[in-house]
């Protein structure tokens, strides 16, 4: 099982899209073990994005993500980190495919409405950024059973 951090970004917030995407999510049979509606400080989002500091695009960004309120998600299944960055698309609305998150909802290459963690490392780190102890929870899902083959004692 992984856990990774997905944030819904402000353009996503502002166009009522929050329901639609965390459907996908919801309807692929991942689990929504964590959320949280806030708006994100400057610190936030520089240490987020510290591996983009100095880029050209850096301060749009910051600016983008600090404009208006964001939904952070944790989402959790097997494979989860690779999955949900599949299901978002190539990072630019422009060029992403139909049928991704980025593809269906956007065309803007900046507003690209999600964030989703992009390995293991960078999902505990951004997990720990955005959740307290205690936040992202652990969930006795009733239809686990149903959702993946557990006879073998792993989820498959
Ligand atoms: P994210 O981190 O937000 O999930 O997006 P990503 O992995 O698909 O893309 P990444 O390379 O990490 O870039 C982070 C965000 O910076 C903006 N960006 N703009 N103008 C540009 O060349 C450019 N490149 C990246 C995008 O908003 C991207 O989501
Ligand atoms: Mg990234």
């Amino acid at each position: 099982m992984e856990t990774t951090l997905i944030i819904l970004k402000p353009d996503a917030v502002q166009r009522g899209l929050m329901g639609r995407i965390i459907s996908r999510f919801e309807d692929k049979g991942l689990e929504i073990c964590g959320a949280k509606l806030m708006t994100i400080s400057q610190d936030l989002a520089s240490t987020h994005y510290k591996d983009h500091q100095g880029k050209p695009f850096y301060d749009g960004l910051v600016g983008f993500m600090t404009s208006s309120p964001v939904l952070v998600l944790a989402i959790r299944g097997v494979g989860a980190i690779g999955i949900c960055r599949s299901m978002m698309g190539a990072t630019f609305g422009s060029k992403a495919d139909s049928g991704t998150i980025r593809g269906d909802f956007g065309v803007s290459n900046s507003f690209n409405l999600i964030h989703g963690s992009d390995s293991a490392e960078a999902a505990e780190r951004e997990l720990g950024l955005f959740f307290n102890a205690g936040e992202v929870q652990t969930i006795d899902r009733a239809i686990q059973g149903w959702v993946y083959d557990l006879s073998s004692g792993t989820p498959e």
